[in-house]
């Protein structure tokens, strides 16, 4: 089986657990390739393939804007196999309402959506976690890849629910995505720290960033991915009426993964819950 992975990655999480998910479909014997979503790389040829995995972070509950355009661009097929894979700050069922649009795009599109994965990752606005926390979300990730990628190779996989309350805030939430390059446009650089790098011109995936008179000038077209605020060396980046919420730079995943008595007070029981989930599939494969 050939499969291609098209990816959409703000700050480097979900790319990490869509390269990890391509790893280990590899090490059963599968051929995998991976395509970034951004708006210089070009629409793969999916023709070419026998197997779509479309994987993007969690957005207000929902999928984020450049996804869906991708999607309405996406090649028609006949059937091809599908799956969906997410990366969220928290595991919460609403961010399953994450899923509605982009499988009704694929359906429409001719593709058979077979099953859909979330891995809780590292939160990359609204508050840091500890390094603690990311090295546990990185293992949980792993122990559930190999896992989800042997549900792939059998051509299984479920798709998730969402009750009625949570697909109605979800809903009201997708003013998210009108919104966002409003909110977008008056991003600018501190003039204090901005060292004049460029380096968030090319960390957009949207284009949206381009230097005048040596500092970054944001466009319209923010999809509010963070990766220029997060990835800024400088920490210069003010995400306007968001910039409360702002996080940069790299989590370290190399640490020692939190302990249960290190986990936040925020979302405690939901973590705990997807933590232990996660390691009693560790234990089971050994
Ligand atoms: C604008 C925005 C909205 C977000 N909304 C949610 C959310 O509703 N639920 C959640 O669990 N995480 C949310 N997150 C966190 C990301 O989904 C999470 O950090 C993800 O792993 C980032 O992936 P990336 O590094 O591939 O961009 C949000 C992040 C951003 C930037
Ligand atoms: S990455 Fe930061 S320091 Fe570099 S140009 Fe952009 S805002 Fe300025
Ligand atoms: S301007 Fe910043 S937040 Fe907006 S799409 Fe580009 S990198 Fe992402």
């Amino acid at each position: 089986m050939r499969a291609l992975f098209c990816i959409f990655s703000g700050t480097g999480n979900t790319k990490r657990a869509g390269e990890k998910l391509a790893e280990e479909l590899r090490a059963l014997g599968h051929e995998t390739d991976l395509v970034m979503i951004r708006a210089d790389v070009p629409m793969p040829a999916v023709e070419a393939y026998d197997l779509l995995v479309l994987g993007y972070p969690v957005h207000a509950f929902n999928a984020p804007r450049a996804v869906l355009s991708f999607l309405k661009k996406l090649p028609k097929t006949n059937k091809m196999p599908a799956y969906l894979m997410r990366t969220s700050g928290e595991p919460s069922k609403i961010n399953n309402a994450a899923g509605i649009t982009p499988r009704r795009m694929l359906e429409r599109r001719g593709y058979e959506v077979k099953g859909e994965f979330v891995y809780v990752m590292p939160y990359n606005i609204m508050f840091r976690h500890s390094d603690g926390m990311a090295a546990r979300m990185l293992r949980a990730m792993e122990t559930r890849v190999a896992s989800d990628a042997r549900t792939i190779a059998e051509g299984e996989g479920k798709r998730m629910r969402v009750n009625a309350l949570r697909r109605s805030v979800a809903f009201l939430l997708r003013v998210e995505r009108p919104a966002m390059p409003l909110i977008g446009k008056t991003f600018h650089a501190s003039k204090k720290k901005c060292a004049g790098c460029g380096a968030c011109v090319s960390l957009c995936p949207r284009g949206n960033i381009r230097m005048k008179d040596g500092k970054p000038k944001f466009g319209g077209h923010c999809v509010g991915c963070m990766a220029c605020a997060f990835g800024c060396p400088e920490d210069a980046v003010r995400i306007s009426l968001l910039n409360l919420w702002r996080v940069n730079g790299q989590y370290s995943f190399d640490g020692d993964p939190a302990r249960d008595d290190e986990v936040g007070k925020y979302c405690r029981k939901m973590y705990l819950r997807y933590f232990h989930e996660s390691e009693e599939g560790e234990a089971e494969k050994k």
